[in-house]
């Protein structure tokens, strides 16, 4: 199913599901980042392609009811999530949520005096657009100088796999890859970002490779496991795989689940803190 504004991985209800189950894996890091990079009560935080909102929700409880959230967004299931996130939250959190196209105007305005962010959220985003440039200098112009921009973005998509290697997960990551690619993304899209905030008027604070581990039977196993399981029928519903293939890879992915020895990398993703320069 596909629904306007929709990214290659779709928002139908399974992805809605492993956006928020992948949210809770991620978010003592996520928290660490934030703290790290000083975002805190009282700030304005544009949450950049902010998906059904995990992140939103967590950000408007960090900055407060002194603070506020400004959630973008493209695509028209996410910002149904977002809207009732916004109204559950209740009027003491400002929260923001805008039907928007990153690649074709700019941020709208924070709600703080001078309509500037104090701070930019970007999650697995910069990989799905066209153009990482154009995604920076959105960031830049809607953050005042001194702002934050924090990225988790990936940097070696392949570093992704089990660990010994089997074959049909390999393979399912050369096909999620090109299927990116296709529409108009690059997954790894920590090294342009980089390039582009070095070049577009930012000072790179931070950068952190980010690699985890994940044993069979642990919570974290079933996020790269779990992104398997939901983009197989993905890819085969968009006409990328047959059902052979799809069968190869669940059963490769079965058998490394099996194996108690067995090891899934995550994809390498790359933690950036960039401030504006003046
Ligand atoms: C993998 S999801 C990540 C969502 C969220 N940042 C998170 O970490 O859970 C990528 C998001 O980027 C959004 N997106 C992709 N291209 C966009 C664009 N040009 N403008 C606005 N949002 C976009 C998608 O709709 C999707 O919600």
């Amino acid at each position: 199913m596909t629904t306007r504004g929709d990214y290659v991985l779709g928002s139908h209800d399974a992805e809605i599901e492993r956006l928020g189950f992948q949210h809770g894996q991620w978010r003592d890091l996520v928290h660490d980042a934030w703290r790290r990079a000083g975002i805190g009560a009282g700030q304005w935080v544009v949450d950049v392609g902010a998906g059904p909102g995990f992140a939103m929700d967590d950000l408007a409880a960090l900055v407060g009811a002194t603070g506020g959230v400004t959630a973008v967004e493209r695509s028209q299931r996410y910002l149904d999530h977002l809207h009732a996130r916004a109204a559950r939250a209740g009027a003491g959190a400002h929260i923001a949520v805008h039907e928007h196209d990153l690649m074709l105007t700019p941020i709208p305005r924070a709600g703080s005096a001078d309509g500037l962010h104090d701070a930019a959220w970007c999650r697995w985003v910069a990989m799905f657009v066209p153009s990482v440039p154009t995604l920076v200098e959105r960031i830049r112009s809607t953050l005042r100088p001194g702002g934050v921009a924090v990225f988790h973005e990936y940097a070696h998509y392949r570093t992704y796999g089990a660990q010994p290697p089997r074959q049909g997960v390999t393979d399912f990551v050369e096909a999620a890859i090109a299927s990116f690619r296709d529409s108009g993304g690059d997954p790894d899209a920590a090294g342009p970002a980089l390039r582009a905030l070095h070049a577009g008027g930012f000072r790179v604070r931070e950068a952190r490779p980010i690699v985890r581990a994940a044993r069979p039977g642990q919570p974290l196993w079933d996020w790269p496991a779990g992104f398997i399981r939901t983009y197989v029928p993905r890819l085969r519903e968009l006409g990328r795989v047959d059902e052979a293939w799809c069968a190869r890879v669940l059963a490769d992915l079965s058998a490394a689940e099996r194996d108690p020895d067995s090891v899934l990398l995550t994809p390498m993703v790359l933690e950036i803190v960039a401030e504006r320069r003046e």
